[in-house]
């Protein structure tokens, strides 16, 4: 199926085998002797634990080509998996904070995106996500350095450790990035606490054109009717339920499609996650949230609808999916 990716942190692409080969271009050690150790070690329950693994990778990122090469690898996967376009979240703060320039990470990003298009034929566009547990301070000269870079992101996001770190922390950050241009969205992870309020945060402070996440607004009609009305897509991830709450199931999509929710169905973090790419969560999603094949293909509908591209790019992909879904008989 034609498929667009919505919600994809390129850290979190960083697979243990081309960790091992950054690092030792780079001169790093690294705590494991094989990838399939690192894998080993990748446990977490909730997602402070497994926000301390995922930022453990990053130090083996240094180089602009480091960024390039991370990059490329997710777009060749995507595209393997009929990826047509997708939105890749990136974390400034992550290496900027460890003295890296941001013009060294955008740049290595964006020359792979560039020949990911040329080569394999697959659109993408970036978006830049806050840390939350940071200052608001810190995200607005993150904002104001990516000012220089606005034709190569479409959108600023907020993810990490959402404890103690509401949306409306960062509503001055997020009017600015309005102003500036940018589309705009947040995580509302699963079951975090304060949920109900960071998604109301979110939707009125913020005013978000869609919510990473998300599923507990399932909780609490009053968001269920504000997020219709605001016409927000929740962007979903199968594999990355299971880790933030695990044994609680993927019930959520099917209540939230049945609701008339716009949902979409996403990787997150897949080198983390099993190599769960987008194609493995939503096979997940349909053996465990019985999803029938007109469920997916509205769940892809909805993504290159959500998608921040032009409405003749739109129509492009639109058309794919219906020939695709024609010749399936759907
Ligand atoms: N939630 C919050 N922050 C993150 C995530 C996530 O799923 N992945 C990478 N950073
Ligand atoms: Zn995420």
């Amino acid at each position: 199926m034609p498929k667009a990716e919505l919600h994809v942190h390129l850290e979190g692409t960083l697979e243990p085998e081309m960790k091992f080969v950054l690092a030792a271009r780079n001169g790093v050690a690294l705590p494991y002797k094989t990838a399939d150790e690192m894998r080993d070690g990748y446990v977490y329950h909730d997602l402070p634990s497994f926000l301390r693994v995922f930022y453990e990778g990053r130090k083996v990122l240094i180089e602009e080509i480091d960024f390039y090469d991370l990059c490329y690898a997710y777009l060749q996967k995507a595209a393997s998996q009929n990826v047509l376009y997708a939105e890749m979240f990136f974390d400034p703060q992550q290496h900027t904070e460890r003295g890296i320039a941001f013009d060294t990470v955008i740049r290595g990003l964006t020359r792979a995106r560039v020949d990911a298009e040329r080569n394999l034929g697959i659109r993408s566009q970036l978006i830049m996500c806050f840390l939350r547990e940071q200052s608001a301070q810190s995200a607005m000269d993150v904002l104001l350095s990516a000012l220089a870079y606005k034709a190569d992101i479409v959108g600023v996001g907020l993810d990490s450790d959402e404890k103690d770190n509401p949306p409306a922390k960062f509503a001055d950050v997020f009017r600015r990035a309005r102003q500036e241009g940018f589309r705009l969205t947040a995580h509302c992870d699963v079951d975090q606490e304060n949920t109900h309020a960071h998604i109301r945060q979110a939707l009125t402070d913020i005013g978000v054109d869609r919510i990473d996440h998300g599923v507990n607004v399932l909780e609490d009609p009053e968001l269920v009717a504000l997020a219709r009305t605001q016409g927000i897509t929740f962007t979903l991830c199968p594999f990355a339920n299971e880790v933030v709450r695990p044994g609680r199931g993927q019930e959520p999509i099917r209540q939230m499609l049945d609701m008339g929710l716009k949902v979409t169905l996403n990787s997150d973090d897949p080198a983390y996650m099993k190599g769960f790419y987008i194609s493995e969560n939503l096979q997940l999603a349909q053996s465990a949230a019985g999803l029938t094949p007109v469920d997916l293909l509205s769940m892809s509908l909805n993504a290159f609808e959500a998608a921040w591209i032009s409405p003749s790019e739109r129509e492009g992909y639109l058309i794919a999916l219906d020939r695709f879904a024609r010749a399936w008989g759907e």
